[in-house]
């Protein structure tokens, strides 16, 4: 009998750790989850009342990533079943890729790539391919977290200004330490060149960039985003990369994933990744070893590492 399901495959060391327990891949999950009392997880898989209806013995959502909206925390609560999530272990891997997003942002990798690939680079000239310079621009962060703060800390050897907005202000240690300015979020909107989004999905920050947001950004001024799609309308966010104010955006994120807006598809002037954030191989493995041993750890009659409120 399997005490644990996963819904994807596990890396060697946590295999060999939650084994004594039985454990049930990723074929046979769904049918093994009558007898489950751990469930692996990520975020594309929904876990809802009707998921947790057919898991009566279920004690532990494991949520091998750190976002956690797809999971139905209420209900959990109200069967008694813990949320974990993998804070910390991908937030330097996240915030490199939102660097790289800024750096492809402001030197328009996309376009200059595709003009190359076209046939249109016909050798080096004074005028063409021209981005932006980062030192001396203000970058804005939204959602001062642990990514945000990452972020903060590889803006600065860029000579970035560091403003930021969040839901509860750092301390003016912390402020210090980061160089970093509170902001109110109409402060954020129009002071930002570059402007990073890491916070959460929550009914609170769906849509935060919004029509209205976006014309309140400044002219040649782009948007970056590593957190979750839906934090930003994505058909405002095509008509402000089409007729301004934005210069450009990166993107890692879809708020209807993986379904790409049409319009983004074709606009040159965007980095498009795949939801590759925490993508490295250290990283995803350090999610799924934390993920088990936060399984380990409540079927062995501990208290979770990483419970989510
Ligand atoms: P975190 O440490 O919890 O940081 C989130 C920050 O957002 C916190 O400072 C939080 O404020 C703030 N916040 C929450 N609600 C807000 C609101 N309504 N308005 C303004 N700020 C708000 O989380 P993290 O580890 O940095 O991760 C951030 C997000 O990145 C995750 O939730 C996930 O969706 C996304 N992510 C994406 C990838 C990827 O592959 N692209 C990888 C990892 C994470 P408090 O301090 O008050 O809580
Ligand atoms: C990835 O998107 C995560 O939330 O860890």
């Amino acid at each position: 009998m399997s005490r644990i399901v996963t819904t994807f495959p596990l890396p060697d060391g946590a295999i060999e750790l939650l084994r004594p327990f039985g454990l049930t891949g990723p074929d046979g999950w769904r049918g093994a989850l009558t007898e489950a009392e751990a469930l692996l997880c990520l975020l594309t898989d929904r876990v809802d009342a009707e998921l947790l209806d057919r898991a009566p013995r279920l004690r532990i959502v494991a949520n091998a990533v750190v976002g956690y909206e797809h999971v139905d925390r209420g209900a959990c609560r109200a069967r008694g079943i813990v949320v974990t999530n993998t804070p910390d272990v991908l937030t330097d891997a996240t915030a490199d890729l939102a660097m790289a997003l800024i750096l492809s942002a402001a030197r328009g990798l996309p376009g200059a790539e595709r003009s190359l690939r076209a046939g249109q680079f016909h050798g080096w000239g004074f005028w063409d391919y021209l981005g932006a310079d980062l030192n001396g621009k203000t970058l804005g962060i939204f959602g001062m977290g642990r990514i945000g703060r990452a972020v903060a800390r590889r803006a600065a050897p860029f000579g970035m200004r560091v403003i930021y907005h969040s839901r509860t202000r750092l301390s003016t240690h912390d402020e210090a330490a980061l160089g970093a300015e509170w902001v109110d979020f109409d402060g954020l909107i129009a002071r930002s060149e570059v402007l990073s989004l890491h916070a959460p999905l929550t009914p609170q920050t769906r849509h935060t960039i919004d029509a209205d947001a976006l014309r309140r950004m400044r002219p040649g001024s782009f948007l970056v985003n590593t957190a979750r799609g839906a934090l930003v309308d994505e058909a405002a966010l095509v008509d402000a990369l089409r007729d301004g104010p934005l210069a450009g955006a990166g993107l890692d994120v879809y708020e209807r994933e993986p379904e790409i807006h049409p319009g983004l598809l074709h606009l040159p002037n965007v980095t498009l990744l795949p939801h590759i954030g925490s993508a490295t191989r250290e990283t995803r493995t350090r999610m799924a070893m934390l993920a088990a041993r936060n399984v380990h750890a409540v079927l062995s009659g501990a208290s979770p590492l990483n419970p989510v409120p």
